[in-house]
């Protein structure tokens, strides 16, 4: 008897999760609606009677489960990074040649790429262990995501178990929401007096982004698979790893054309990326989903391997961007806005615009000699853009309409937040307000402060940081770990669980590496990559804080205005006090890769000659091992690398008694 209901429970979840596959992934149902039903009704009453015989990978798990309080974070293992882009025909030729050069690989010599469609959603990461779904994160912050697993579980075409064994294999990919689906879910929105969303990917980040999994559910969501993260195997090529996904099921569109167009391409020379990327452009409006561009990945992992990754992007990829559509509107005023350090921008008042699903009416002319040269008035037509499709950006005047009544703007001599007089420098070309105290200034800073990239208090947003300043409970970094509940109270809706659950994300965000604490110090100069590269040379914040002007110019890859900015944090008393006091409040961390391993640590080199490897791939090489490259032949240097028909470098290097290598030597001292 048990047997047979076991068999009957495992049949039934076989068939619909098939029916789902043939529904989701596929596009092509077998089965009615109704009928459809009528087999998940059986199944879960079987389940409810019989709980011992729930199977991991049945479909009655993906209703979603009770709300969650709040998303609890993840780090992923692998970071997810991302792309770097080309705007146009010409970068992205120049990509092509660029990455041939890197390899070191004649004009003729061809590199094969995958073309792929870049999809416009939410970024997120599938977690198979065993072939079991276990846990889904977004990317985040591409360093820590959300765990958003019950969600997740409940989009139909993601599979919950694969048939496979493998450990581990991390898949990444993009939540979309159809066109279709996005319209419709808006007109039921409206129907309900809910709020409707400004596009597919804001409704897809949305719906996946909620608490309860219930409300997720009943969302129309789609994935498709384009990268992994950690897996237990190895793959040729990225065309291998997407095939291998496909007969896993895992919703991927290798196989996919639209109007005989394939998706998914392999292609070997420039040319025929351009042609790629203007066709999939002319494709877009056909697609059932959002792309906002193409992405073209080196194919074999070997050259992936070896060309490796630049800041936060491989070197082996880029993102080809669309054209945004441009539209006309009117510059209806100029406001100034006093940003973190000071700088003045001057920033566009538009009569709203939709420029592609999205109501513009704001965008920054960036600074005044900016506006000089587009030359543009108060109440002028102006054309439009969203840049990369995100940001809006002023192009150009539309001259033959402009008004009689077109009015100069003016540009400002004091702060208009502090009144002091503003300051603009010879060959900056931005004007700025030097006064450190001025209050829209000390606003910024704290804004930039809780950002996620820096402390990441996601609780406490913009609205509220400037609140907390007007009622002056907050005015430097480390008040905002003194705020207490019963303060937040008398704050205008300000609840009690609102309220709670401030204070406890400040509590959480206390532990922080130093690179994201340098980095929230907002120095001018001093952004992410600069502060990463602070953090890596020094073991802990006391050290940074002891370090000489010298020894900061000395690091590679810290330019000197970077240095200045820090070396002056340091000489300024005020600031250097608000930084001891923050390092008594928060646990800082500087958790390095162990270094002690690396081969070429502390050793310094000089590269001379021809290789069969570029310049760059060496020069990498070493960097990556620890090893510092030297443009010029001294006493301190340690090595030569040396490879045919080599300069000057080498005699000089025999006359100082150097030792001298060959690229083979280098790799095997590494
Ligand atoms: S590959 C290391 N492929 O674009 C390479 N990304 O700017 C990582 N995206 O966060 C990304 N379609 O969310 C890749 N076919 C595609 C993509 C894609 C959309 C998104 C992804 C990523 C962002 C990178």
């Amino acid at each position: 008897m048990s047997k047979g209901i076991q068999n009957q429970i495992a049949e039934l979840v076989a068939r619909i999760n098939e029916h789902n596959f043939q529904y989701h992934s596929l596009d092509a149902p077998l089965i009615s609606d109704e009928e459809f039903d009528q087999l998940m009704i059986q199944l879960q009453e079987l389940e409810k009677q019989y709980p011992q015989y729930k199977l991991p990978n049945t479909p009655t798990e993906r209703i979603g489960g009770p709300p969650l309080e709040e998303f609890q974070k993840m780090d992923h293992r692998l970071p997810m990074l991302s792309l770097q882009n080309a705007n146009n025909a010409s970068e992205i030729a120049d990509f092509y040649t660029k990455t041939q050069e890197y390899l070191n690989l004649k004009p003729e010599d061809s590199i094969e790429f995958i073309a792929e469609p870049k999809f416009d959603g939410l970024g997120v990461e599938l977690i198979y262990e065993k072939g079991k779904l276990t846990a889904a994160l977004t990317r985040g912050d591409g360093t820590t995501g959300e765990l958003v697993t019950e969600q997740i579980k409940t989009i139909k075409s993601i599979p919950l178990k694969i048939s496979t064994d493998l450990d581990i294999l991390e898949v990444r990919g993009e939540v979309l929401m159809k066109k279709k689906d996005f319209l419709e879910l808006n007109i039921e929105q409206e129907k309900n007096n809910l709020k409707t969303f400004a596009n597919p990917r804001n409704a897809a980040a949305g719906s996946v982004r909620l608490l309860d999994p219930k409300i997720t559910a009943i969302r129309p969501l789609t994935f498709y698979a384009y990268s992994h993260g950690i897996k237990s195997f190895e793959s040729k090529s990225q065309y291998e790893f997407l095939d291998l996904l496909y007969k896993l099921k895992i919703p991927c569109l290798i196989n996919t054309s639209i109007n005989k167009f394939n998706l998914y391409q392999k292609i070997n020379n420039p040319d025929l990326l351009i042609v790629y990327y203007t066709a999939l452009q002319d494709l877009r409006e056909d697609l059932p989903f959002e792309i906002d561009g193409c992405v073209f990945k080196v194919n074999k992992t070997t050259l992936q391997k070896r060309l490796g990754f630049v800041a936060r992007s491989p070197r082996w990829a880029v993102a080809g961007k669309f054209r945004s559509p441009k539209k006309l509107t009117r510059l209806i005023d100029v406001q100034i806005q006093v940003g973190r350090t000071g700088a003045l921008t001057p920033v566009a008042q538009l009569e709203p615009v939709e420029i592609a699903g999205v109501i513009v009416k704001k965008s920054s002319l960036h600074n005044f000699d900016e506006i000089n040269k587009l030359d543009i008035r108060i109440n002028d037509m102006v054309w439009v853009e969203r840049a990369g499709d995100v940001i809006p950006k002023v192009l150009k005047v539309e001259l033959s309409q402009r008004p009689a009544d077109s009015s100069q703007i003016e540009i400002p001599k004091t702060c208009p937040s502090c009144q002091t007089a503003v300051v603009k420098l010879d060959g900056d070309a931005v004007i700025r307000c030097e006064n450190s105290l001025c209050p829209a200034q000390m606003k910024e800073r704290l804004v930039h402060f809780v950002s996620r990239k820096a402390l990441n208090i996601d609780k406490l947003g913009d609205k509220w940081i400037h609140i907390l300043f007007d009622q002056k409970f907050i005015n430097t970094y480390s008040d905002i770990f003194s705020l207490e509940k019963e303060q937040l109270l008398k704050l205008e809706r300000m609840g009690d669980k609102s309220a709670e659950n401030l204070i406890s994300s400040i509590q959480e965000s206390k532990e922080v590496s130093l690179e994201k604490f340098l980095f929230a110090l907002g120095l001018r100069h001093i952004g992410e990559q600069g502060a990463r590269t602070l953090a890596k040379n020094y073991d802990n914040l006391e050290s940074l804080l002891e370090t000489t002007q010298e020894q900061l110019e000395n690091i590679h890859d810290i330019g000197p205005k970077a240095a200045e900015a820090f070396w002056s944090l340091i000489n300024n008393s005020e600031l250097k006090s608000e930084v001891m006091k923050l390092s008594q409040i928060l646990t800082i961390t500087n958790l390095k890769p162990d270094t002690k391993n690396l081969s070429l640590l502390d050793k310094s080199f000089v590269i001379t000659g021809q290789f069969e490897k570029s310049r760059s791939e060496i020069s990498n090489l070493i960097l990556s091992n620890g090893g510092l490259v030297k443009s010029s032949v001294t006493k301190k240097v340690n090595y030569l690398v040396c490879g045919e028909k080599p300069g000057s470098k080498l005699k000089k290097a025999q006359e100082l008694k150097l030792e001298i290598l060959s690229l083979e030597q280098l790799q095997k001292l590494i």
